[in-house]
């Protein structure tokens, strides 16, 4: 099994990181991160049955790596010297409700790597909302799909992010990438289908302004690319 979404997120991992997975599933992040020099990792899963496939697949690492495996919801049992945490391939909501229950602990760390599956604007208005800071932000595709990677650490700075920030990513609308570009072409193209079917007036409204918003950052990629 590989997986170029969890590569990327480990390439956010540094080799001293005393790090945990939440969500760990299979454990694949945990080789990447082995494979990086990591040695000390906590592996975290609220079900059984991952977690015991992860323990399977980790298995030949035992005597090389200090790994705990623990059956646990988020960050409750987060051992209290881990430095760095992943959440990924979960929704944007079950992310931010796991980071809400534990605030504390998610502001003492050095760096958080998420990757929501869906509703990623609402993780970065909750992180900006809750004074964290986008430290960096990768997008990469995987058979089809396109993931957003958030890496954020608490820095005292609330509500920093604009409207179309937490849309776009503060990072990713920097960069400016093809699959950025790709990605909400193809939501532009989504939506304008959308809107010749009868609708609400309200998720007309809401549609509509996502839209305007689309355009205008579509737009503006464009001048700069004529400029350049
Ligand atoms: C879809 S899998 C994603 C696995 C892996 N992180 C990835 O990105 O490929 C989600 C995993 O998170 C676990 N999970 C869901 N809610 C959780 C929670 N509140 N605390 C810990 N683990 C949770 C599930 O049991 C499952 O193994």
């Amino acid at each position: 099994m590989d997986s170029k979404r969890l590569k990327t997120v480990s390439s956010f991992l540094r080799e001293n990181d005393y790090f945990a997975d939440i969500g760990c599933d299979h454990g694949l992040l945990a080789l990447y991160a082995f494979e990086l020099g990591i040695r000390r990792m906590q592996l975290i899963d609220n079900k059984e049955g991952p977690l015991n496939q992860a323990k399977t697949n980790l298995a030949h690492l035992a005597d090389q790596c200090d790994i705990t495996f623990t059956l646990s919801d988020g960050l409750t049992s987060l051992k209290p010297d881990i430095e760095v945490i992943a959440i990924c391939g979960m929704g944007g909501k079950l992310i931010s409700d796991i980071l809400k229950r534990d605030l504390e602990k998610a502001k003492s760390l050095k760096r958080l790597i998420l990757q929501p599956n869906t509703q990623i604007p609402d993780v970065r208005k909750f992180l900006s909302s809750a004074g964290f800071a986008i430290i960096d932000e990768a997008i990469v595709k995987e058979k089809r799909k396109i993931y957003e990677i958030i890496v954020a650490r608490y820095q005292d700075t609330y509500g920093q992010l604009s409207k179309e920030d937490c849309y776009f990513g503060p990072r990713l609308r920097t960069v400016r990438s093809l699959l950025f570009l790709e990605k909400h072409q193809k939501r532009l193209a989504q939506i304008n289908k959308i809107l010749n079917e009868p609708l609400s007036a309200n998720r007309y409204r809401e549609l509509f302004q996502e839209k305007t918003m689309l355009e205008r950052e579509l737009t503006s990629l464009k001048e700069i690319e004529n400029e350049s």
